[in-house]
């Protein structure tokens, strides 16, 4: 039996204890069995939570781009690897094979090589989803860069901050890119962000929407000049298992964002098996994932974990909406899609369109559909069975998070009865705990609490880059020796996982992590703020939308207050993007706070969702009048 390739509900059960049992030797197999090394480990596994530090597959030498690419070119060198579809529906897809995939991606490698990129560089990406996003990220795995990719609704401030963080020393941006009938100049935002960057020497510039832009003598490149000249043969770099392979920021309770920092080989393992599994992908399945690169699950499931299987994954340029709330559906029957993932807010924001737009395209290549980002709600889980699925395709509602780099909880489908809501269990080599208030773990089931992981696994973050304490601070201190994920969970009589979202200052927008203190800041910057408190309520379609409390310095000196709420929504946009913006802005005198000095949000919460006729225990508040006054005047 292959621990790779889970077929039966009493094999997930017998693999699932052996994983547990044997963690070492249950990765083992896996890794032995699937990749190219070029020299194996000395040993599977060292770690200590404490410290923390974590090692997968010690000594071990590979680079991932063979695995992901030149492993598959005698077998698989026709297939497509990428297939990209285009914003505009009348341009053409492109089908780039796995022979053409390696022609490209050496070339890229050479030219960076070229403009003195070394092993260990960080290299910012900043890229709309072509094809060239792709390519970049594994051009920079196979020198031995380190990729930091950086979202591309990500504000000039947002992306200036990133790039200083790991001391960026090149760009990689376009001149533009397409969203919908829209066209955004994604240059003009990086040279704003580089006027902050002292230390970005070269900007290569990808041609997608031929305008006109700036060049700066000096700096900036046409990438495509340089990859004419290249050769497209590049010796990987030889990197070790626990050799950085990228930086990915996630939002947290300060205003700095947190680089997560992945390594090569544990990463590779884990995104590849669990790709493998949690899809059920089989040689000729075309597989379609609709994140964007710029987060963990374009990096795992559109690039890494699918190409580590040989698999042909689908790349879309464009948004759900565009030309009209039918596409995702035309590019599942366009593409004959068989295995679809997607988030949530999408599937609520379809399911509020005319159910036409999905019964008038041909959906019967599918097999399989995802869903990832935040908790998916039984309507919308019903919706997404009963339209799209047709109520054949197996839902699987993965759970995980940029910090875990794959998929930790998870149906497999056709092995997992699933239940909508739940994300039911956790993957091999997974071991989850709920903790109660007091630190201590909650055994048994038809129990709640915070949830938790006891054992490492290959995929995990191994820090944040430039501030390990904070890597420890966050993740490791909650629990003793257990690794704090930040939600909440309960676990039903069967045993499984149902998340119920976060319990920190995290707020989960349409699937996106957004911190409260980098928007309290922001909003804080506007001079007419003295203060500012943000929590989240529920939004039908967004799943969670931001409500703003603000205080101002001085009353009376602002009487447009329409014209202050979107001055602040602008600052907001401006300083991380406009993904981050407030659905509510309600100006207070004063905002709820403990006696020392902490906001006390949980009022904030109740009141923001309407739920106000139970506000829990006050007692602690230092001024209950301010309360009263918040509850009176709280918005429509
Ligand atoms: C947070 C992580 C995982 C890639 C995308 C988001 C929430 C994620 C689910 C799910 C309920 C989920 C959690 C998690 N989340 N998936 N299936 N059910 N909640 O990555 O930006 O790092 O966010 O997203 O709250 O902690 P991320």
């Amino acid at each position: 039996m292959s621990n790779y390739h889970i077929k039966s509900f009493d094999e997930y059960y017998h693999v699932y204890r052996k994983s547990v049992r044997e963690p070492e030797n249950f990765w083992e197999e896996v890794a032995e069995e699937h990749f190219l090394w070029r020299k194996k480990w000395d040993k599977v596994l060292s770690w200590d939570f404490n410290k923390p530090e974590i090692k997968w597959f010690e000594n071990a030498k590979l680079n991932i781009t063979e695995n992901c690419i030149d492993r598959h070119l005698h077998i698989r060198s026709d297939k497509t690897a990428i297939l990209w579809e285009p914003n505009d529906p009348n341009e053409p897809a492109e089908h780039i094979t796995y022979k053409d995939l390696y022609h490209r991606v050496n070339k890229f490698a050479n030219v960076l090589k070229s403009q003195g990129i070394q092993k260990g560089d960080r290299v910012c990406i900043y890229l709309p989803m072509i094809p060239e996003l792709a390519v970049a990220v594994l051009a920079c795995a196979r020198i031995g860069a380190i990729h930091s990719v950086v979202f591309a609704g990500f504000s000039s401030t947002a992306l200036a901050t990133r790039i200083n963080d790991s001391t960026c020393k090149m760009v990689i941006t376009s001149d533009g890119s397409y969203r919908g009938s829209k066209s955004i100049d994604l240059k003009g935002i990086v040279d704003a962000a580089l006027e902050d960057c002292p230390g970005v020497a070269s900007v290569l510039v990808v041609k997608r929407i031929d305008s006109e832009i700036n060049m700066k003598e000096g700096r900036d490149q046409w990438v495509q000049p340089l990859l004419d000249e290249a050769s497209d043969i590049c010796t990987p770099e030889i990197m070790d298992a626990e050799d950085p392979l990228f930086i990915l920021y996630t939002s947290g309770s300060t205003g700095r964002p947190k680089g997560m920092l992945h390594t090569t080989g544990g990463y590779m393992v884990y995104t590849a098996y669990t790709f493998k599994n949690v899809f059920q992908y089989r040689e000729d399945d075309v597989y379609w994932c609709t994140a964007d690169v710029g987060w963990i699950t374009g990096h795992s499931y559109i690039i890494y974990g699918p190409l580590a299987n040989g698999a042909t994954t689908v790349m879309f340029e464009g948004v759900p909406s565009y030309p009209d709330s039918g596409r995702f559906w035309e590019i599942v029957q366009k593409h004959k899609v068989n295995q679809f993932y997607t988030a949530p807010t999408a599937i609520r924001a379809l399911a509020k369109e005319d159910v036409g737009l999905v019964e008038k395209y041909d959906l019967s290549s599918l097999k399989v559909l995802g869903s990832v980002g935040e908790p998916i709600n039984e309507e919308a889980w019903h919706w997404y069975d009963n339209h799209v699925g047709k109520k054949k395709c197996p839902i699987v509602d993965t759970w995980w998070q940029t910090e875990t780099g794959g998929i930790m909880v998870s149906p497999i489908p056709f092995v997992t009865p699933t239940k909508p809501t739940y994300a039911t269990l956790p993957m091999p080599g997974i071991q989850p705990a709920l903790m109660d208030e007091n630190g201590e773990e909650v055994k048994g089931n038809q129990v709640d609490g915070r949830l938790c992981i006891k054992f490492p696994w290959p995929g995990m973050a191994r820090s944040v880059w430039g501030d390990h304490q904070r890597f420890k601070d966050t993740y490791f201190s909650a629990f003793e020796n257990k690794y704090f994920t930040g939600d909440g969970a309960l676990r039903d009589e069967v045993g499984y996982y149902r998340i119920t979202g976060r319990v920190d200052d995290v707020i989960i927008v349409s699937g996106h992590n957004l911190g409260t203190a980098p928007i309290e800041d922001a909003i804080n910057e506007h001079p007419a703020v003295a203060e500012s408190a943000i929590v989240g309520f529920p939004h039908d379609v967004k799943g969670n939308a931001l409500y703003g409390y603000v205080m101002l310095k001085d009353i009376g000196e602002y009487r447009d207050r329409d014209n202050l709420r979107k001055e602040i929504n602008q600052q907001i946009s401006d300083k991380i993007g406009p993904i981050a913006k407030l659905d509510k802005i309600q100006f207070v005198s004063g905002l709820p706070k403990t006696r020392s000095g902490k906001i006390m949000r949980r009022i904030l919460r109740k009141i923001a969702s309407k739920d106000t006729a139970n506000l829990g225990d006050t007692s602690t508040l230092l001024n209950p009048d301010v309360v009263e006054k918040i509850m009176e005047d709280v918005l429509v």
